[in-house]
């Protein structure tokens, strides 16, 4: 967005480049909502913390979504990137639903957007943030914890932070936008093609 071409109605074309640097995220609704708990002590949960592996290389890449800013002819403001485990995946393939354990984590970018040969396309650059779900279909944490419960954990980190989560509390800063993907056990899979069956 920083060198927005001057095209309107241009077609946004999805360039996924990956730089790992750190940023504020202050564009996001997403983490916009997420403010509202920091300052509050951060909750340290490693079942949820970012995987220390490079999932980026050895995960399943599910699907991106762009998130377009109010102006057509800046492209996309955001890009989010998701990713699953392989095995979780393959049993997802089988049997319809993610298995107790199963981690998927959203990367959440800053863009630039620029007039490539392929047309004006918005790709990712820094790193605002990333999410994480946890799959507990039996909520056997939701007692314990309040990340955990409708049959998930949930947890946001800011920047390129893997440990210390700003959430505090699923239910006001996750469960809210995700109600509306409730019957998909409230995963927006309409953005991932290998899981349609
Ligand atoms: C402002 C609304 C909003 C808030 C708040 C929000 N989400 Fe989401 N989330 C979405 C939407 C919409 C998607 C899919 C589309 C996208 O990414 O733009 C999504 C996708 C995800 C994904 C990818 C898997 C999926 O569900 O399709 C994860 C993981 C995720 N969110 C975790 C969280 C967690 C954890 C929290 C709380 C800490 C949270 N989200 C808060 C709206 C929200």
């Amino acid at each position: 967005m920083k060198k927005p071409v001057g095209r309107t109605g241009a077609l946004v074309m999805l360039g996924l480049i990956v730089f790992g640097a750190s940023a504020r995220a202050e564009d996001s609704p997403a983490v916009e909502a997420m403010h509202l708990g920091e300052g509050e002590g951060r909750i340290v949960d490693p079942e949820l913390a970012v995987p220390s592996e490079n999932y980026r290389e050895e995960w399943v890449f599910l699907g991106a979504f762009s998130v377009l800013a109010d102006e057509p002819e800046e492209g996309a403001k955001e890009m989010h990137a998701v990713y699953a485990e392989q095995e979780a995946v393959r049993a997802y393939l089988d049997a319809g639903s993610f298995p107790d354990g199963a981690k998927i984590v959203k990367d959440v970018f800053e863009t630039e957007t620029a007039y490539l040969t392929t047309g004006t396309a918005s790709y990712a650059r820094e790193l605002a943030g990333r999410f994480v779900m946890v799959k507990d279909s039996q909520n056997t944490k939701a007692d314990q914890s309040p990340l955990w419960g409708h049959g998930w954990g949930w947890a946001f980190y800011e920047g390129t932070e893997t440990r210390h989560t700003i959430t505090t509390d699923y239910e006001s800063d996750c469960l809210g936008c995700h109600q509306p993907a409730q019957e998909t056990d409230y995963l927006y899979t309409q953005g991932y093609p290998l899981l349609a069956r």
